[in-house]
């Protein structure tokens, strides 16, 4: 993968203390659904976002509008609903508007080469923002700033690895483990289910007996939980690949007659506000973090970009994971 090669070897810098602010601009981009009217400042974001699939994206959502009114940019903002053909329309919309800065979060990694080069060619800069594309060429975009997918994978498998006791939940020497996958051909998609493989490997009786996409929703977490439940005999544990798919699927192991967090463990990512609830309520296990509130960032790094200052090629959000007891702790100072 082309993105990886990139995460290795290109400068990367880590940012920590994310922290939401202000409150929200927008403007449409002609696809896809959108709203509002656009804010008066010197600069110029068309941004496109994935869709509101989840509370994650909701709470992304919050961050970049709130923090384009607080630095008074002029964000003009598209919501793609889960389509990569919403979003290529968008962008090029954006292109034909002769933003300053384009903003986007990749639904899918691949097909992206044709309209970031028409943005290149239009010198419109692109700033990748919570998922990367993967493409051979890194100049079609300033810099991608998000989480380490893989890493938030392999901290999922490691929780597993270290309680695998505890969760062989039968006692019968294997671990069954069936996952959630998010939206098929999406960045957290493949990462999160490529660290979980990458770790787990170091325990044998670890074993991955289904896996199928929840698209990142929690109606299709329950969907896909309970077909498992009818296909798959002792089911151990559920890796969902986020909180909302996970809250489907407790609400599917309950009505299994089952306990969610004892008959079968269940390991997420993302901590928003309802997994961390859940999570406090012994429901879920582990939840890995990945902090949705990029929109400061966002805006500093489009500021530098128009004045034509370097940025870092990679901007690594800082993030942490919660179990049962550390999820108690820091829930009422939750921010989304
Ligand atoms: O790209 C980030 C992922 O997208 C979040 O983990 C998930 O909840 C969202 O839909």
């Amino acid at each position: 993968m082309f993105k990886k090669i990139l995460t290795a070897t290109a400068g990367a810098a880590l940012i920590g203390g994310l922290a939401a602010c202000g409150s929200s601009s927008s403007d449409g981009a002609g696809s896809g659904g959108s709203g509002g009217s656009g804010g008066s400042g010197d600069i110029t974001m068309g941004f496109s976002q994935v869709g509101a699939e989840s509370g994650w994206r909701s709470a992304n959502t919050t961050s970049v509008r709130d923090s384009a009114k607080t630095d008074g940019i002029d964000l003009k903002f598209s919501d793609a609903q889960q389509k990569q053909e919403n979003q290529i329309k968008a962008l090029r919309s954006y292109i034909q508007q002769k933003v300053d800065v384009i903003a986007f979060s990749p639904v899918v990694e691949t097909g992206w080469d044709s309209v970031l080069q028409e943005a290149k060619r239009a010198k419109i800069p692109v700033i990748l923002t919570d998922r990367s594309v993967d493409s051979e060429d890194d100049s079609l975009y300033a810099t991608f700033l998000g989480s380490d997918f893989v890493e938030e994978g392999e901290k999922a498998g490691q929780w597993l690895v270290d309680n695998a006791a505890d969760s062989d939940v039968d006692g019968n020497g294997a671990i069954n483990v069936v996952e959630l996958q998010g939206t098929t051909g999406a960045a957290p998609a493949i990462d999160r289910k490529e660290g979980f493989a990458e770790t787990t490997k170091a325990d044998p009786t670890i074993k991955v007996v289904a896996s199928q996409t929840g698209d990142f929703t929690r109606d299709g977490g329950k969907k896909v939980m309970e077909s498992f439940l009818k296909s798959q005999k002792g089911i151990d544990v559920v890796y969902a690949h986020n909180d909302d798919m996970g809250l489907g699927a407790i609400e599917a192991i309950e009505a299994a007659g089952k306990v969610p967090g004892k008959d079968i463990k269940i390991i997420t990512v993302d901590a928003v506000k309802d997994g961390m609830t859940a999570l406090s309520e012994g429901k879920i296990n582990y939840i890995v973090e990945c902090n949705p509130l990029l929109g400061p960032q966002l805006m500093d790094l489009a500021k530098k970009v128009v004045a034509g200052e370097d940025v870092p090629k990679r901007v690594v959000t800082e993030e942490s994971a919660f179990d049962q007891e550390t999820a108690k702790q820091v829930l009422a100072d939750r921010q989304y």
